[in-house]
């Protein structure tokens, strides 16, 4: 896998493309068809994929100790992810071995999960380790009605979990860079739903073409119009939007350049995770594609490294997310919202990415290759 830019080399590469006035760009248009976007086959086909890779649930601080658990849908199965007794996280399916009930739900810490129906309980391992009145099922073997397990991994800051094993799977987490450091905490976790497809949200995120007329009062002020780096490793890829402060780095020689607050490092995962590095906070997005026109979001907002534990770290990381999330954040669902509605117009046979696009352009040849469909360009 490409290694990603130190940010010296970031510094270096920016400051040249605003002296001349230049970008990064691609090599090849993308013509996406709009029946992508609408197409139930398609979707499905995207849900079975998203089973069968390992994909981000929530970052290794979500389960900070033993007993701390998430529950919900991952594409389309109600999972539960919990850190056990032994500091390991293992992910089920959320389901009793008795009659099916749903187990956990939401987040939280327990020392067992104890079914809300009849009381079965099982241990974080997923052990079966009580029946109530269990001389009613003579027949049942405890150690072969334990939590039905699903793979999961913890890597490089993140938990990832892979429902259904494959080969298009293999190697996908080998040489990913560190996403979060060990002193990086939640200051919020949020759910929204909303009625757009789940890959024009990830398309949104993925070039800053769009910054002066998007955002023209709210990042376009702090930032350039149309000057990224954008760098793919592997099936993934990273924007780099700076901020104008950057310029300030040039009376620093090149080692003495600390990038924290100077660019927002956007993270794609491929396919459904946004990871933004923005000035005071970390945001990631975890997209759970409900149909065609519906999406789920799971947000967790971080402390940045280094930051945690600095007195009002939490504040400043909770103005920054308010600025973001109110302003630019906003701007950028109002468009998606408005690129749901010109998709269910009909006016489109494709949609046309340029060279300017090129982390999109990326994620849609690598989908089509995951899926195994023809390349697009
Ligand atoms: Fe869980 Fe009966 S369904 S104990």
């Amino acid at each position: 896998m490409q290694a990603l830019l130190d940010d010296q080399r970031v510094a270096e590469r920016v400051l040249d493309h605003i002296d001349h006035k230049t970008t990064d760009m691609g090599t090849e248009m993308w013509r996406e068809p709009v029946a992508n976007y609408r197409s139930e086959p398609r979707f499905r086909a995207e849900l079975d994929m998203l089973q069968r890779l390992p994909i981000p649930f929530c970052p290794s601080a979500a389960l900070p100790e033993p007993g701390s658990y998430v529950a919900r849908n991952a594409a389309g199965t109600p999972l539960v992810v919990v850190r056990g007794d032994d500091g390991r996280v293992r992910a089920f399916r959320n389901a009793c071995r008795h009659r099916g009930m749903r187990l956990a739900d939401g987040a939280g810490c327990a020392k067992a999960f104890v079914c809300g129906y009849h009381g079965w309980t099982y241990q974080l391992d997923g052990r079966l380790l009580q029946i109530p009145h269990d001389g009613g099922f003579p027949d049942v073997d405890k150690s072969l009605h334990g939590l039905v397990p699903v793979q999961a991994e913890e890597k490089r800051g993140l938990v990832f979990v892979t429902q259904i094993p494959s080969s298009i799977g293999a190697g996908a987490l080998d040489g990913l860079p560190n996403f979060f450091a060990a002193d990086q905490r939640i200051f919020v976790s949020t759910e929204t739903v909303a009625d757009v497809n789940w890959k024009l949200f990830m398309e949104a995120n993925l070039e800053g073409y769009h910054i002066k007329p998007t955002h023209k009062a709210s990042f376009y002020p702090y930032g350039y119009d149309n000057l990224n780096l954008v760098e793919t490793f592997g099936r993934n890829s990273r924007v780099t939007f700076p901020f104008r402060r950057i310029e300030k780095l040039r009376a620093l020689p090149p080692d003495q350049r600390n990038l924290a607050g100077m660019v927002t490092y956007v993270y794609h995962l491929f396919p459904n995770v946004i990871l933004a590095v923005l000035s005071n906070h970390t945001t990631m997005s975890v997209l759970e594609p409900l149909t065609t026109t519906q999406t789920r979001f799971h947000t967790y907002r971080m402390t940045n490294k280094g930051e945690a534990t600095h007195e009002g770290a939490d504040a400043k990381a909770t103005r920054d997310a308010s600025f973001v999330s109110d302003t630019g954040g906003k701007e950028d669902a109002a468009v998606i919202r408005a690129i749901q509605s010109g998709i269910e117009s009909g006016a489109n046979a494709h949609f046309t990415y340029g060279y300017f696009e090129k982390a999109i352009v990326h994620f849609h040849k690598t989908l089509n290759g995951v899926l195994g469909m023809p390349s697009n360009s």
